[in-house]
Formats: C-alpha cells, structure tokens, sequence
C-alpha cells in the first residue's frame, strides 16, 4: 500500500477481495454455531436437570387414624419410590404418631438430629433412644441427652376422610 492511499479505498478493496467460497464458509459455520445453541441448551437442560434437581415434599398416607391407640406413640412405617436423577429408587422409613388429650396428634421424624440414625421409642421410660450414640429425647422429641442438641422434627401432617397424611420430604 502506498502512502497516499485513502484508507476507505483499501478497506473496499479488501472486501471485494473475499473469496465466496471462504464466505459460504464462514456463513455455515455461524449458521451451525446458532444451531448448535439453539437445539443443544435444551437438550442440556433435560438431560442434566432431573439430576440437579433438589428434594421436595410428597403428602404419605398412613391410613386411618382411629386405628391408633389414645395416648400411645406409635412407628407408622413407610415405603414409597423416588426418582433420583435418572434412577427410581425405594425409600423406607417410619415416623412417629403420637396422640394426645383431646385427640390431639404430633407427628415425629425418627430421624435422629446428630448423624440421622433412627431413634426409638422406649414405653417404658418415656423416651426416644438413638442407637448409634445414646442420644435421647422426651416424649415431645425435645434433646434431653447425648449428643444431639436440636430435638426430633415434628412433621406436618392432616387428616383427610379419617386417614393421617404426613408430609415427608423426598
Ligand atoms: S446419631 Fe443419634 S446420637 Fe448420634
């Protein structure tokens, strides 16, 4: 280029120098690249979701609640499939129904809350025992020794055409 060339000159020329095939090139390789995300976000999504997908809650039916005993603490056992990602799995376990005066009910995860082993009722003591490290808790599922130092969850639970439904999270 000489020096006394105008700049938008050469700049015309260098467009018009472009060779079609390398245009046609270029072109298909945008055209893919906007095709690509277009198709390839969601497909992402759906493969890769279920498994970034968090736990929710599910309402169990635990079946009649005048089947339980007035003023007993009883194990209502559960057994339900969960999909995991691209698994299905069963979960098992089993809560704790308490009824109290006035028909009153309290529902307990067994769920101990130091390192979420299953706690058991003790009758005759009036107590929940942990099995893995002596943790206990009162009759309200209030911590009263060991290590744990949070007490049982109560869950969330109704009563629909005479049947208990807990909420259990999944
Ligand atoms: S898991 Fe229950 S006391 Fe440790």
């Amino acid at each position: 280029m000489s020096q006394h060339q105008d700049p938008q000159e050469t700049n015309k020329n260098a467009v018009t120098r472009i060779n079609p095939e390398r245009r046609t090139f270029i072109k298909t390789i945008a055209l893919t690249g906007v095709a690509a995300v277009v198709t390839g976000v969601p497909l992402v999504s759906y493969v890769i979701a279920p498994s970034l997908k968090k736990g929710t809650g599910k309402w169990i039916d635990f079946g009649p609640v005048e089947d339980l005993e007035p003023g007993g603490m009883e194990m209502l056992s559960y057994e339900f499939m969960v999909k995991d990602g691209w698994l299905v799995l069963p979960q098992r376990g089993f809560v704790w129904a308490k009824t109290e005066a006035g028909g009153k009910l309290r529902v307990f995860s067994s769920t101990c809350t130091h390192l979420a082993c299953n706690v058991i009722w003790r009758e005759e003591e009036e107590v929940f025992v942990c099995p893995c490290h002596s943790g206990r808790f009162d009759a309200s599922g209030v911590n009263i020794a060991g290590p744990p130092t949070k007490p049982l969850a109560v869950l969330e639970h109704k009563i629909e055409e005479g049947n208990i439904k807990v909420f259990l999270t999944v």
